[in-house]
Parts: structure tokens; sequence; C-alpha cells
């Protein structure tokens, strides 16, 4: 209301509010003409051009379309060389800076040993949600957790706006479970990419997953919390390291799993990080020495946990030959275009979205649901990613809930053709995923060169769909070099227990130093 009636006595307000109006007018419009320009083309195919084919002909042009998601053994193997390529230029210094798969150093040297113990605070900020955690090792691991939102202004707000939020569930958070008068020792998962200084100290490089506020790229993201919380001034806190999901993720494995070399996420976003050997990361700007090592340390080598941020791999045009009109529609609508290619088309916040682009694509050519598409599947965003989890989770031949998506879309007479169709869509888009996932952790476990590795891997698309996880350990068993062994191990709560664990595991290290 007071926003409104300064506006009213301030003329310049006044014409503002009108342009937004006309603004919001044009939006509106420019939207329904599309829309309708788009149903009108949808209604005209069906009815002039699609009548005769019958479903064996329909089903033989719809895997015709989705032939270009399916990538041959020999494209995905052009895709690994060109990853190599990729890391080694990102852990070489020259060409570092210009390096797309950036490769950052993490300062995490050491994996745990099992025998952490104490209480620790983790907060974790990488997706919709954001949360704060309370851990308490011994010999098992104790966790009291509550997830806050984090709205959609806030995430495309100011910087300060989403760190005081931060803030401000923290100290709720600390208020509600009476820890007011302990320091207790605190890990950050703050999953984007970030270049990282120390092991309390990371800028972040760039926005992902739909976050964009401002002033905060550049900046070193443990000294914008220190703020936020100093503006509040009614928590203290002892912040012991800053990670990445993706080191949480390997963390939370090794605690438990000696061979876990490997942190992977496929969720929301990718990326992938590994230990690395520290002769072959020319970034490395401290000593070069052993870790401190208490006779339990499961490195041999002396190495340190690189975070790749694969998710921008391509950025550079390199996985052109692989993209498709799709991938290109995606990111020219996503909010930040030309960034996170490899992630763009593997992730769950866009997976959805292809799929729904595919479909659109074969109703306009006659080919889906008698060539009518629908209001709500014309709409951006409306055919969600755990659709695809959800209707590959029928038994071959069963349709229901592929139905019942279909009536949630509104298709109520959707014919077992149309099921079949829409399924092998998913299937494809999925799957093409699943491979390229697979090419990733290929060449990391190849680098690696270990006999027998763990890939600890977390994510709701790897968690939930029916059939990620065998498509992916199919394909790496094509693409590793003969000889080595892995497995893809489920890890429990990287970003929460591995945020303590890199706390734990820091403070275990300076008391030794
Ligand atoms: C971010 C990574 C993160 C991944 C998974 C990507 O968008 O750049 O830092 O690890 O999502 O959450």
């Amino acid at each position: 209301m007071e926003l409104v009636a300064a506006a009213d006595s301030d003329e310049r307000g006044l014409s503002l509010l009108k342009v937004v109006n006309v603004l919001q007018k044009v939006v509106v419009f420019v939207h329904t003409f599309t829309v309708d320009k788009l149903r009108s083309q949808l209604t005209r195919t069906a009815s002039e051009e699609m009548p005769h084919m019958s479903e064996d002909i329909i089903e033989a042009k719809v895997r015709e379309i989705c032939q270009e998601l399916v990538l041959s053994p020999e494209v995905l193997k052009e895709v690994c060389d060109c990853l190599q390529e990729e890391i080694n230029k990102g852990l070489a210094k020259d060409s570092h800076p210009e390096a797309t798969v950036k490769c950052f150093p993490t300062y995490v040297r050491e994996l745990p040993n099992g025998k952490e113990e104490g209480r620790f605070l983790a907060l974790d900020l990488g997706g919709t949600n954001f949360r704060v955690l309370l851990i308490e090792f011994s010999s098992k691991c104790r966790m009291d957790s509550k997830i806050y939102a984090v709205p959609q202004p806030i995430m495309v707000g100011p910087g300060d706006g989403l760190f005081d939020h931060i803030a401000e569930c923290l100290a709720s958070f600390i208020k509600e479970r009476n820890l007011g008068n302990e320091l207790l020792p605190l890990g950050f998962t703050f999953s984007f990419p970030c270049k990282q200084e120390g092991l309390t100290k990371a800028r972040l490089a760039q926005w992902t997953k739909g976050f964009k506020c401002e002033g905060v790229e550049g900046r070193d993201v443990v000294e914008l919390l220190k703020q936020a919380i100093a503006r509040r001034g009614d928590v203290q806190i002892k912040i012991c390291a800053v990670l990445n999901d993706t080191t949480g993720t390997l963390m939370s494995c090794a605690w438990k799993n000696r061979n876990c070399r490997i942190g992977l996420i496929v969720g929301t976003g990718t990326n992938a990080c590994y230990m690395e050997k520290l002769e072959k990361v020319e970034l490395w700007d401290e000593v070069i020495d052993d870790p401190p090592q208490d006779g339990d340390t499961h490195i041999e080598v002396s190495g340190v946990v690189i975070n790749t941020e694969w998710g921008a791999f391509g950025d550079n045009g390199c996985l052109d030959f692989v993209r498709t009109e799709y991938d290109n529609n995606i990111d020219s609508e996503s909010v930040n275009p030309g960034k996170q290619l490899y992630e763009k088309m593997i992730s769950g916040m866009y997976m959805g979205e292809i799929a729904r682009q595919v479909l659109v694509r074969l109703v306009s050519e006659g080919l889906l649901f008698g060539g009518f598409a629908s209001d709500i599947l014309l709409e951006k965003g409306s055919f969600f990613t755990k659709y695809i989890s959800e209707i590959e989770s029928d038994k071959s031949g069963d349709f229901n809930n592929c139905r019942a998506i279909l009536e949630e879309l509104g298709f109520n007479d959707a014919t077992d053709a149309d099921c079949a169709n829409v399924r092998h869509v998913c299937e494809c888009v999925s799957r093409r995923a699943a491979n390229l996932t697979a090419a990733g952790v290929s060449v990391l476990l190849n680098r690696i060169g270990e006999e027998s590795v763990t890939v600890a891997v977390d994510g709701s698309v790897y968690r939930f769909h029916p059939h990620f996880h065998n498509l992916m350990v199919e394909q790496i068993s094509q693409l590793v070099k003969p000889g080595i062994k892995f497995d893809l191990m489920l890890s429990e709560d990287g970003s929460g227990r591995g945020a303590a664990l890199v706390a734990a595991v820091a403070s275990r290290c300076a008391a030794m130093r």
C-alpha cells in the first residue's frame, strides 16, 4: 500500500507504473500469441495431415525423431576424449583461466578414517531448499536437521538478501535446538562453482541452477555468510570448512568405504569431484608434502580432492556435435545461456523440459495424441523430471503411472500407443543423461587408474530414476580401461554429513599440526 501511495504522489513513479503495465500486457500478448499460434498449428496438422498413419508407422517415425538423442559408443568415446582434454586444461596453470571445466582444488586432502567424534553444525545450500543440520559422530552418526525453503525472489534477488535468509534460518535452528551456549564447528556446503583459496575461503565463479543473486559472483561466500551473521548479532559460529556437495558426497561415503575416490551428483545439477595426485595439479599453490598422517588415513598418495565443475563441459562448443535443437532451446531460455551445457543435457533441472519439447514436436508432427496438444503440455516446465522416473517405473507393457501423468497434463484419452511413445521419449532422454554421466565417470576412473574404486553418488535423478544406476554401470563398463573395477554407491546425505566430516577432519588435522 505504501509503495502504491508513494508512486501516486510522484509523477515519475506513475509513468514507471504505466510502462510496467504496458510491458506486462505486451508479455502476456506475446505469450498468448505464441501459444495460440502453436496450438492452431498443432490443430491444423492434426486435421489436415495425419489421419491415415497406422500405429506401426507412427512408432517408426517417433523412433526416427528420437534417434538424435541416442548416442553411439563411438560418440561417447569422443565425449570421453574431449572431457579428458578439458580436465587437463582446467588443471594446468596456463590454460586454467580459459578452461571451461575448471577443476578447482578443494583443499581437502584427507579422507575420514571412520573415527571422527564430536558435534558439528552443517549448512547445505544448493537447490530450492536450504538445510541446517546438527550432526554427532561417535561410532555412529546421528543427525537432526531442518529444511527451509529458499523462495524464488530470494534466488534471483540481491546477494545480501540470500545470506540474510541463511543467517536467519541458522539463528532460528540454533534457538530452537538450544545450542546458543556452544561454539560448534560448522561445515558449509555451498553447491555452486567456487574457486577455493583455502578450506574456509571460496569465491563464487558463477551462479548455476536458476540462482542469480547480484553481488555474489567473485566474492568469498564464507565472508558473506559471516557478514550476514554479524548483521544479526545474535549467533556465534566457527566456520571450519566450505565445500561443494560432490566433496561432501565423497567424504560421506569414504567415512566407511576405503576405496572411495569419486563423488558424483546427478540431481538438480550435475558435477563430480575426485582425488587427484598433487603433481598433476599445477594449480596447487601450497607445498607438495604428505598430508598429516595419523596412521589411519586412507590416502596412500599425496593428493587433493578436485572439484571438476564438469557441468560447464561443452561451454566452449566442444559438445556441439551431440547437442540437439532441444538442448539449444533449453539453453537459450535459461537464466544462464551458453553456460553449463553438459549439465543441461543431464540434470534434473532440465531433463523434464527436454522430454516436453520432444513431446510437443511429436504432437506437431501428428504422431502423438491425434496431433492435439493440451494447454498444459504447451506450458514451459509443465513436464516435471520426476514424471520421467515415474513413467519408466511402470512395468513393461503397463501404463498406470504414464496414464495418470498424461491425465494431469490434460490428456484423458491417450491410447496405449501414445503411452508407449511417451515412454520411449522418456527413455531416450534419461538414457542419454545416464550415458553422458557414465562417460564422465569413466574419464575420472581412467585418470585415477587404481584397480578398484568406489564412486559415491547422490542426487534426485540417480536416487529416484528406476534404471539410472544400471544404465550407468553398463555404460561405464564399456568405457573404462580393462582391469579397472568400480562400483557406484548411493551416498547417504553427503551434503550434510559430508560437511560435518570435512569440518571434523579439518579439526583433527589442525590439532596434529
Ligand atoms: C554446480 C556444482 C554442484 C552441482 C550439483 C552444479 O550446478 O555448479 O557446484 O556440485 O550443480 O549440485
